[in-house]
């Protein structure tokens, strides 16, 4: 798995995560539940990770949506979301991130909490997050990571699965060569994100596995890579060319 950490154990190493919490039942967070889904199938004898999302909606009506979209899927309160996962998600729009509670995405088990968030057009995003996507302060998931940590988020922030459509990251994994590589950033390795890839290349994607998120510029909309089929070695130089 190429990486821009020589210090990066390899995500093999590491098991799948068994829980994964998923804020957000839209077309990205559903998206990732049926390629969670779909792990059986890809490597037959292999369990998928239980999945719960939260949205807005109460669970009764996150359910009946699952049930359509994500049917392997578990609705669960939002404050019930992080209790017994490793890896939180959270995939709603950054114009709703001021309606976020980041002392609800981490509890006593989470490793890592997964930024997948862009910011789309001309979405009216919170006034800390104004801005070109890769200006001095960076990267948005750079900004995101910060205020995070600032309102005592204690688990590190991972950016992943932000650069692939919600039509292609349900279906796309595969176990053949050549795989679609995926970046995996965070400000320093560590087992929140050798989860995260463990994952992602259980779903049947190649995680490239970078740091620090500041790198993430070259995979926001826009960047070199967003939104498209892309080498493992490209990808890896793409996120080195474009950190300043
Ligand atoms: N769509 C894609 O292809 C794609 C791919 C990669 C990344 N992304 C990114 O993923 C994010 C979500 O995009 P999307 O296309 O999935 O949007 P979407 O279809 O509009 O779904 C948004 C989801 O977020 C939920 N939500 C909003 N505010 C919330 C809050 N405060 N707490 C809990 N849930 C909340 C909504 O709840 P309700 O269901 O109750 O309304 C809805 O389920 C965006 O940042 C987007 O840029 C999207």
């Amino acid at each position: 798995m190429p990486s821009l950490h020589d210090d990066a154990a390899p995500a093999s190493a590491f098991r799948l995560p068994e829980a994964v919490g998923i804020l957000g039942a839209g077309r990205a967070g559903t998206a990732l539940a049926r390629a969670i889904a779909r792990i059986p199938r890809l490597h037959p004898g292999t369990a998928a990770p239980r999945v719960v999302m939260a949205a807005t909606r109460p669970p009764a009506a996150v359910r009946r949506h699952l049930l359509i979209h994500a049917p392997e899927a578990e609705a669960v309160p939002v404050d019930e979301l992080a209790a017994g996962t490793e890896l939180t998600v959270v995939a709603v729009p950054r114009e709703d991130l001021d309606d976020v509670d980041p002392a609800l995405l981490a509890g006593p088990r989470t490793l890592a909490v997964v930024d997948m968030t862009n910011t789309w057009g001309d979405e009216p995003v919170p006034d800390w997050l104004a801005g070109p996507g890769d200006t001095a302060a960076g990267p948005g998931t750079v900004l995101i990571a910060r205020r995070w940590a600032a309102a005592g988020l204690s688990v590190p922030v991972v950016r992943a699965f932000s650069e692939i459509s919600h039509h292609e990251l349900g279906t796309a994994g595969r176990t053949e060569e050549p795989r679609r590589a995926l970046g995996v950033g965070a400000d320093d390795p560590g087992p929140g994100r050798d989860a995260v890839a463990a994952l992602m290349a259980a779903l049947g994607f190649e995680p490239v596995e970078y740091a620090p998120l500041a790198r993430a510029a070259a995979l926001e909309p826009g960047g070199p890579v967003f939104g498209r089929e892309t080498a493992a070695a490209d990808l890896a130089r793409a996120l080195a060319l474009r950190f300043r």
